[in-house]
């Protein structure tokens, strides 16, 4: 049975990458049931099972995303991002269940001075990171078929995200700062959900890191988005990290090594830069 004769669940599916990736895989032809808060729990163990029911495959970006409110919430952090992953693999593994999952680069400390690559020792530096980290080996324990895809810097259509953040600072002031010591690669949440529905296809194994080609500081990804727009009667400065004090600690090096995803995809990564401006374009 092929991909597209099969249903497919995707946890958190009306989140920032849930909702594009249940369009890019209904626009392939796939049947996808989108579950999301409030009416699936990824937590409740009943919940997961019913929704592994039936289906061949299911993507888990569900996730407690708020980085800074895991710090003073760490037992919500834990139980969504590391026990529901747990528990979400072994029933998934008990029914046959190909489950894709993803998590993120903050499993890393952001030291190293080369981009990140999965052979790498993740050393998270926030409670978000640590509770991702146990989610992956969570699953990874629960013996069933899995991916994991860690992805970094995502920006999409549903909900508020890094650029649509900094449009609205530029609405409100001419005087904008960013930070020039983060250093990743923006990735558009639409390249993501192409190369998800590549590794479905395939049912991949294994662990992946994905990010958009090149790389950029938050301050040159900042003077790309105002170029974009004609912004240029704003006035952006550089700033550090350590200036804007915050509850979690954020890694300074976010970059991905791709070369693992970029030797089993077809479509090759497109660069932040012309995703950039296909997503401000409205693309
Ligand atoms: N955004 C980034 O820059 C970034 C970077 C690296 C990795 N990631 C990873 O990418 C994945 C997708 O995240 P995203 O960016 O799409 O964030 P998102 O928009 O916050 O999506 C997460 C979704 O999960 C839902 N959710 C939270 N708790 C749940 C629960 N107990 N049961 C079921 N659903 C629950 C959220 O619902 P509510 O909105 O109602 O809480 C939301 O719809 C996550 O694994 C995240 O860790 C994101």
């Amino acid at each position: 049975m092929g991909l597209y004769d099969q249903s497919i669940a995707v946890l958190g599916g009306r989140g920032m990458l849930g909702t594009d990736l249940c369009q890019t895989l209904r626009a392939a032809g796939c049947r996808v049931t989108a579950l999301d808060l409030p009416e699936f729990d990824i937590t409740a163990a009943d919940q997961t099972d019913r929704a592994l029911t039936g289906v061949a495959a299911v993507v888990n970006c569900a996730a407690y995303t708020n980085v800074d409110g895991a710090e003073a919430h760490r037992e919500l952090a834990a139980a969504v991002n590391e026990r529901a992953v747990g528990q979400l693999g072994q029933l998934a593994a008990a029914r046959g269940v190909y489950v894709l999952h993803i998590s993120t680069d903050f499993v890393f400390d952001g030291d190293l001075d080369r981009p990140y690559r999965e052979t790498d020792a993740p050393r998270p530096i926030s409670v978000y990171g640590a509770s991702k980290l146990a989610g992956e080996q969570a699953l990874q324990a629960a013996g069933g078929a899995y991916a994991i895809v860690r992805v970094q810097w995502t920006y999409g259509r549903a909900g508020q995200n890094f650029i649509s953040k900094f449009l609205s600072r530029a609405d409100t002031t001419d005087d904008l700062a960013m930070v020039a010591d983060q250093v990743g690669a923006p990735t558009w949440t639409c390249d993501v959900s192409a190369a998800l529905l590549e590794l479905l296809e395939q049912r991949r194994k294994g662990l992946y890191h994905y990010a958009a080609a090149g790389y950029a500081s938050r301050f040159e990804v900042a003077e790309a988005i105002l170029a974009e727009r004609g912004l240029r009667g704003k006035r952006l400065r550089p700033c550090r990290t350590a200036d804007f004090p915050a509850a979690a600690r954020r890694p300074l090096n976010s970059r991905f090594d791709c070369a693992a995803i970029d030797a089993v995809l077809a479509r090759p990564r497109p660069h932040w830069r012309a995703a950039l401006a296909q997503y401000l374009a409205g693309g």
